[in-house]
């Protein structure tokens, strides 16, 4: 495989996406962002000027409409990295707002990829929500165990599309179904490019993306937020494990360059453990503001399995970073937005 040279990224106004965005241009890459809206690329343009001759963005209006996406991959696009998907939990449909969407996405980026004929590898952004099991019968029976990228989470298309279920389990489903379209897109379809997917678990840290105010930031960080408002009672994390968002960008523009990474399903992962009750010491420990408002509890934390986020950073070189400088890094830039 030739190194890749104009890389499509869509999400790339988001908060992981801009993060990737950054780094294929540090390492001299050209980089087609897609976007809904012209607006938010503008600004991540105008925020980059040393790069606005090697960063370009174009409008896809609905991943549902195939002729947006062919001009986003026309012109010498030899790699695009998927990262857009809804991540909200703040639904009122849920198979509408968050499982179509996801699975159109994936299906009419590989599709438009296929079509290029010049696209030789497609990174796809899934989620450790295409791991989990929630119910795992070695956790019930008490017998420690680790996710590795083998592991795919149980749910079916009809529990998660349920009206009465939750957009917790709602977007686990979307991002289940989301990367097994991928998969099996390029099982039947046996198209030019080879394909590699990332399962990462909560991101937190710094935002590169347009962000105005805190009320605007993505859905993970707005948690540690809540956290460092002194937001009471502490949120629980669902699940311990976490990633910082600037080893997650690096593990996407890893897995796009390097050849034997081709066909993997990696879960990039932190080997440290966190909780919101973690983030509130490290909030008081570091900010002299929080004092009085922030209140750590001593949360729980889940010991009952593990992740293998080991397999990822050999692969692709990753050190991870402290959960200590994550929340800093965020309560930081954070504390000096309106
Ligand atoms: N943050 C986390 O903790 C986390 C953890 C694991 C996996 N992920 C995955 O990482 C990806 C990015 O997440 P993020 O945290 O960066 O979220 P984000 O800040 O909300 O960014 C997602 C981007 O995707 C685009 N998008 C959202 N809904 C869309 C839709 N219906 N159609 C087309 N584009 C849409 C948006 O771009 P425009 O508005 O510019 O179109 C948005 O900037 C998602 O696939 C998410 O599932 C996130």
């Amino acid at each position: 495989m030739s190194s890749p040279q104009y890389v499509l990224v869509t999400g790339a106004t988001g908060f992981i996406g801009a993060h990737v965005v950054d780094v294929l241009l540090s390492r001299g890459l050209r980089v087609r962002g897609a976007t809904r809206s012209p607006a938010k690329g503008e600004a991540m343009r105008n925020a980059r000027p040393q790069y606005k001759d090697r960063l370009d963005f174009v409008q896809i209006r609905d991943f549902a409409q195939p002729g947006e996406l062919s001009e986003a991959v026309a012109g010498g696009i030899d790699a695009v990295i998927h990262v857009a998907s809804p991540f909200t939990y703040d639904t009122t449909d849920n198979e509408k707002e968050l499982i179509i969407p996801a699975i159109n996405g994936v299906k009419a980026v590989l599709s438009a990829a296929a079509s290029s004929g010049s696209v030789k590898r497609v990174v796809v952004t899934s989620s450790f929500a295409s791991v989990l099991d929630a119910d795992r019968k070695d956790r019930a029976n008490g017998v420690y165990f680790t996710y590795t990228g083998a592991d795919w989470n149980p749910l079916t298309y009809e529990e998660s599309a349920d009206k009465a279920t939750s957009a917790v389990i709602a977007y686990r489903g979307s991002k289940k179904f989301a990367e097994k379209a991928a998969w099996d897109f390029v099982a039947e379809n046996k198209p030019s490019f080879d394909l590699v997917t990332l399962c990462p678990p909560m991101t937190f840290g710094p935002v590169a993306h347009p962000v105005a105010k805190t009320a605007d930031l993505n859905e993970s960080n707005a948690m540690l937020w809540k956290v460092a408002s002194g937001e009471k009672p502490l949120p629980v994390a669902r699940v311990p494990f976490w990633i910082d968002v600037r080893d997650l960008a690096l593990a996407h523009v890893e897995a796009l360059l390097h050849p034997e990474a081709g066909g993997q399903r990696y879960i990039p992962a932190s080997p440290e453990r966190f909780s919101y009750g973690k983030a509130a010491q490290i909030v008081v420990d570091h900010f002299e503001w929080a004092h009085g408002s922030v209140v750590p509890e001593d949360q729980p934390v889940d010991e009952s399995h593990g992740v293998d986020g080991e397999t990822a950073a050999k692969a692709l070189g990753l050190q991870y970073k402290t959960f200590e400088q994550t929340v800093t890094d965020l309560v930081k830039q954070a504390k000096a937005m309106p």
